[in-house]
């Protein structure tokens, strides 16, 4: 019998979870493996568990509903084997490291433009000047399409973002359901356009795959809105979240700025202190004991990245941002991992890499200017306002 417990542990409509739900899930992982939520899903907490489940057949994506979302079960996203490799593998080149060598000239640029802006402003607004043109952008460039409508992308992102998760309201849904028909109509426009036009972006080669009958033409529409949505979300988020966290910490950020060695353990730990993506979603096949405590077949099971990212049991004073903490690249979960493991990681480390480096070269004195303003629901975490002086 799985822990029913009252009062909610992890109120997942709250402000106060929502804007700092990591003291909630430490109480649940000292309590049981596996909450059952009054929400309706069966909540797995502790990182190991974590870790071994996203690694786990018995729990489908394919067999989720995904209620307004499920355009995206003709994407990678929601299918399982062997759909999922056959989709996974036409945009896995996109993602190699030579080709991200490539998108990091493009990331650079786009950085080195909003960074000059700065400088002649002397500030900016991160989220809005930074990490959105500059992860945006860059997705455009690999898709092979230009960058109009990028607030509207960036809004509709949002919008889908907000219905996925536990506590959506009615107009979360709805929201959602209104930039799904935009994202549907929007990349046909483009589709047609590149009929005509053809280049040599992924979406052209999305194309021929559906020409060579190796996609079907859902599979275009689904794949592109999904690269769309994540190439700027939780990328963006590290971006600016990383320059906060460094902020104030002025001997990481000059650390960052001068020793290429120590980044990618400092980007690491950004994405385990305050994971982008708090928890990856699944259905549950068949009965799977975890830790003594059954996991219910027919039960929506959310693996919490968030938590086990905090989890002391792998990563001591789990609350503490440490600038060299050991094993945390090859542990943290906010990739998720298996199958579904995050296909676009070898760019998103090499963006925050490249965002955060040049801003702390560029301004090492920079400061928050004023408040900076959250975003964060129980799912994504955000920042929607972050002005810096340079
Ligand atoms: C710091 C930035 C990022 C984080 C934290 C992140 C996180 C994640 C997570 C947790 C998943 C697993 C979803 C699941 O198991 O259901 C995922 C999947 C995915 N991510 Fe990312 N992501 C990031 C950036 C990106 C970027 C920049 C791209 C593309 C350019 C991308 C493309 C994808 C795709 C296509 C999938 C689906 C993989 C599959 O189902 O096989 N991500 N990401």
């Amino acid at each position: 019998m799985n822990a029913v417990i009252d009062p909610d542990l992890l109120p997942f409509a709250q402000p106060n979870f929502q804007a700092d739900p990591y003291p909630y899930y430490q109480v649940v992982r000292d309590l049981t493996p596996v909450y059952a939520s009054p929400a309706g899903v069966q909540v797995v907490v502790r990182h190991a568990d974590v870790f071994r489940l996203l690694r786990d057949p018995r729990l489908s994506a394919r067999q989720l509903d995904f209620g307004v979302a499920s355009i995206f079960h003709d994407s990678m996203m929601g299918q399982d084997s062997p759909d999922h490799a056959r989709l996974r593998k036409i945009s896995a080149s996109w993602f190699s490291p030579a080709r991200v060598a490539e998108w990091s000239v493009v990331m650079t640029g786009l950085v080195d433009e909003a960074l000059d802006e700065a400088a002649r402003q002397g500030g900016m607004n991160v989220p809005d000047d930074l990490s959105f043109p500059a992860t945006f952008g860059t997705m455009a460039y690999i898709l092979g399409v230009g960058t109009h409508e990028a607030q509207t992308c960036r809004q509709a992102t949002l919008d889908i973002g907000r219905a996925l998760r536990p506590a959506a309201t009615d107009d979360d849904v709805a929201g959602a359901h209104n930039a799904f028909a935009w994202y549907v109509s929007y990349i046909q426009e483009l589709i047609d356009h590149k009929r005509r036009n053809p280049g040599d972006g992924m979406l052209d080669a999305f194309i021929a795959a559906e020409a060579a009958g190796a996609m079907s033409s859902a599979e275009v529409m689904a794949t592109t809105t999904l690269f769309y949505a994540v190439g700027h979300l939780d990328n963006s988020f590290m971006i600016h979240n990383g320059i906060r966290l460094l902020i104030e910490r002025p001997e990481l950020a000059r650390a960052f700025a001068e020793d290429s060695e120590t980044r990618m353990s400092v980007v690491a730990e950004i994405l385990r202190i305050d994971t982008p993506e708090q928890f990856v979603t699944r259905y549950v096949t068949e009965d799977i004991e975890v830790d003594s405590v059954v996991l219910p077949a027919g039960e929506v099971a959310l693996l919490m990245l968030g938590s086990g990212n905090r989890d002391e049991l792998e990563f001591p004073e789990p609350d503490t941002f440490f600038g060299d903490r050991p094993n945390v690249q090859k542990m943290h979960l906010a990739f998720g991992g298996g199958q579904h493991g995050c296909a676009g990681q070898v760019l998103a480390r090499a963006q925050g890499d490249i965002a955060i480096a040049r801003f702390f070269q560029r301004f090492p004195h920079a400061r928050l200017s004023s408040e900076v303003e959250f975003a964060n629901t129980e799912f994504i975490r955000g920042i929607r306002s972050m002005p810096v002086s340079v």
